[in-house]
């Protein structure tokens, strides 16, 4: 092995005090024919972000991204591209803008062949174009991993993968996530190919439409080691031919997002060991089929947004070693049970979007593992102090999310709150709660995400709520809250990228000099007192893309940064005020709201995808022309436009072919003349208002549509 050499970095060393004998790093450089074998695989792939700038020609590629080798023989055994994954979930533009780039796109060289010890290759998460999975992959005889999932391959799945009898860890899911072109699909005829891999024991296919592979069922039985099989959105429906299954070794069973209906297949029953059972999204109904309770091995089972529409049964809360049960989005009605706290394993218990009633027991106190619960979206009908009591007797220190939204809770909220001091998500909004928002908010020092919008609470905000330093979403939005509010309120919320709070009564005083400390993408604060001057603060909000500021008691000029000062912005409300000034250009994405201001001048220009302008009720003056005709639009994606009560003149221009979308136009009360041209009735619309204008002629036959 010419090829090979051995650095001895490391040394033996012999402790004085004992027998320690350690063998320090020796180091293999990569063989030189494998190197090559890169090199010629990196040519054929498109590297945007310049991840593989370490694969050069002269250097160890023991040492390259993504590749490892063997430390004594020098082979390459593990190739991992797959991009890093941001790992928080709210992501910047910037951010989705990186991570796009870092995947590698182009075609995958077969130069691989000659590493012949590969054994682990994971190309997640690149982006392929929709090639197919090139069929040399097959002849790796020495893999044992392949991961290809999220790649974007497409096509058929080729069957000479079924060769690669040392393969134990196969993903072929989400090969084309994001991609909703029904044409790109990847699909399986048959399932027979997957006998050879009689090693396997982790098989994920979801998203592969094998509504033709009726054999995957009697494929998948008669693999020996098979311990996890995730067949999600794989559009099966059928139950499949009833063969009794044997299973030896499956744990996991992933057949979420299909079409699998009425009942729950017979033959998942039999599958004692099961630990994981996922049946979401499918179309079954009736009872919650009872032969589940001989399950009792299950620690994670999902049955959510299916049709079940009983009560909950008993036996359920008997699955003592459940550590997440989702039963999210069916039709369960009753009440929950005092049995509930027999499921004294779970850590996430899901019971959202279905019609319960009643209170929630008491016996919730003894679940103690509890982390996260969800009872949103139920007709819970309880004193919300109570709740909040036989949760802080489990687990106040340890609950991370509460979410009761949408339910019948009434009461106030007390200094009890305040014990929860892991929480980082409460949602309470939608429910008749009334009373003070506690001080004690201040302690929920992990608190990311607090949502109390619509209920009934009133008084003051109190200073506490500078304290949760980890505050990114803050709906408040709704209530009868009252008072000023002074920017200190803000001064330690760093992180707030959301902030609803419109119709309350509250009034914002700022310095004139303040700026934010943080960069908000959503600010509502309709019904606030702002005014009378415009909020210069908001300048300095780059982010923005949601803006409400309406009836907000703000008489100024609009000052001229605030209509170039960002390009993100999705929605803007600022209707019901003072406002002045003329508008040169609207650089809004989709909603305008501008209506009853003391706008002038010329209607502005607008951005090709916005979909409804409201700029009724103040005194834009001239002709139509201009903004009907001249704009450049893309896809004519304008919805509805509303024009009435201004200062409107000259004729309806004849370029409304270019606005097909439009189906509520309103340019009542102005000062149009001449006639309605006949373009005008081509549109296909809902509403039409042409009231209070000085216009003449005859009507279009065209608008008799
Ligand atoms: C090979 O060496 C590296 C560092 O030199 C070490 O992290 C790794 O654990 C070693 N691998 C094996 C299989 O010994
Ligand atoms: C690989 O699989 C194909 C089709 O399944 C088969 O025709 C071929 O003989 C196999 N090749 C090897 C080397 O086993
Ligand atoms: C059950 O498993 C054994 C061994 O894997 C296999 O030989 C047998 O055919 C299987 N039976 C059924 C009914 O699939
Ligand atoms: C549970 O398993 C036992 C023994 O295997 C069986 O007799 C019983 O019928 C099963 N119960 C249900 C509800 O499937
Ligand atoms: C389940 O809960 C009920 C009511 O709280 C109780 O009577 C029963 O003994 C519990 N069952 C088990 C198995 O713990
Ligand atoms: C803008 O705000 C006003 C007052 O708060 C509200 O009535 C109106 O519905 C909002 N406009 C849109 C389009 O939502
Ligand atoms: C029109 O806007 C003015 C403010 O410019 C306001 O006082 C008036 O109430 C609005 N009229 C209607 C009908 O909304």
């Amino acid at each position: 092995m010419s090829a090979v050499t051995v650095f001895l970095i490391g040394f033996v060393t012999i402790v004085a005090t004992g027998i320690t004998f350690c063998v320090g790093n020796s180091r293999v450089l990569c063989i030189d024919s494998e190197r090559q074998a890169l090199l010629t695989f990196k040519q054929d792939i498109i590297d945007r972000s310049n991840r593989l700038s370490s694969w050069g020609d002269g250097g160890d590629c023991c040492n390259w991204v993504g590749v490892s080798c063997n430390n004594f023989t020098g082979h390459v055994y593990k190739l991992d591209l797959r991009p890093p994954t941001p790992d928080y979930a709210i992501l910047s533009d910037a951010e989705i803008g990186v991570y796009w780039l870092s995947m590698l796109r182009g075609k995958i060289n077969p130069s691989l062949l000659l590493l012949k010890h590969l054994s682990h290759l994971d190309l997640s998460y690149n982006n392929f174009g929709d090639i197919r999975i090139p069929q040399f992959l097959g002849s790796m005889k020495s893999l044992i991993y392949l991961d290809l999932s999220g790649a974007k391959f497409g096509g058929a799945l080729p069957h000479q993968l079924g060769n690669l009898s040392k393969l134990q860890h196969l993903n072929l899911g989400d090969l084309n996530l994001g991609d909703n072109s029904i044409n790109r699909l990847v699909e399986a005829r048959n399932l027979q190919w997957l006998s050879g891999l009689s090693s396997l024991k982790y098989l994920d296919l979801s998203g592969v439409d094998l509504s033709k592979a009726t054999d995957w069922l009697q494929v998948t039985n008669k693999l020996p080691s098979l311990i996890e099989l995730h067949l999600s959105a794989c559009f099966l429906d059928n139950d499949p031919p009833p063969i009794r299954v044997n299973y030896t070794s499956l744990s996991i069973l992933d057949l979420s997002g299909n079409y699998i209906s009425p009942s729950v297949p017979k033959w998942i029953f039999s599958l004692h060991s099961l630990v994981s059972l996922d049946l979401s999204g499918n179309a079954l109904g009736g009872l919650i089929p009872n032969s589940l309770q001989n399950m009792s091995s299950l620690k994670f089972l999902d049955l959510s947004t299916n049709s079940f529409d009983s009560s909950i049964p008993g036996w359920l809360y008997n699955l003592n070693h459940l550590e997440f049960l989702s039963l999210r989005g069916n039709f369960l009605q009753g009440k929950i049970s005092s049995a509930i706290g027999n499921l004294s394993s779970i850590v996430r218990l899901d019971l959202s979007g279905n019609q319960l009633e009643g209170t929630v027991p008491t016996s919730l106190e003894n679940l103690v593992n509890l982390r996260q619960l969800d009872l949103s979206n139920n007709k819970i009908d309880q004193v919300i102090s109570e709740i909040l009591q036989s949760l802080s007797r489990c687990c106040s220190d340890d609950l991370k999310s509460l979410n009761m939204a949408t339910n019948n809770l009434s009461g106030h909220l007390n200094d009890q709150l305040g014990l929860f001091k892991s929480l980082s998500y409460l949602s309470l909004s939608q429910n008749s709660i009334s009373g003070l928002i506690p001080i004690s908010i201040g302690n929920l020092s992990s608190l990311k995400y607090f949502d109390v919008s619509e209920n009934q609470l009133d008084g003051n905000l109190p200073q506490s709520l500078a304290q949760p330093m980890s505050l990114e979403y803050m709906n408040i939005a709704y209530n009868l809250l009252e008072g000023t509010v002074s920017e200190l309120l803000f001064s330690s919320l760093t992180r707030l990228r959301v902030l609803r709070a419109s119709q309350n009564k509250l009034k914002f005083e700022a310095n004139s000099n303040w700026i934010p400390p943080f960069q908000c993408r959503t600010i509502e604060m309709g019904y606030w007192l702002l005014g009378p001057k415009f909020p210069t603060w908001l300048q300095f909000q780059k982010d923005l893309s949601t803006l409400d500021i309406s009836s907000a008691g703000i008489s100024d000029v609009v000052p001229s940064w605030f209509w170039n000062f960002t390009s993100k912005m999705v929605s803007l409300n600022i209707s019901h005020n003072g406002l002045e000034g003329e508008i040169p250009f609207l650089p809004v994405h989709k909603l305008v709201d501008l209506r009853s201001n003391r706008f002038t001048g010329p209607l502005p220009g607008v951005l090709p995808d916005v979909a409804t302008l409201f700029f009724t009720n103040n005194s834009f003056s001239g002709s139509l022309s201009d903004f009907l005709c001249d704009n450049k639009l893309g896809k004519p994606k304008l919805f509805l436009l509303q024009l009435e009560t201004n200062l409107l003149s000259g004729e309806i221009p004849d370029c409304w072919l270019k606005w097909r979308g439009i189906r509520v136009l309103n340019m009542g009360n102005n000062n149009l003349t001449g006639k309605i041209p006949d373009s005008l009735g081509s549109l296909d619309f809902m509403f039409l208002n042409l009231r209070n204008n000085k216009l003449s002629g005859e009507l279009p036959l065209t608008l008799q549509k």
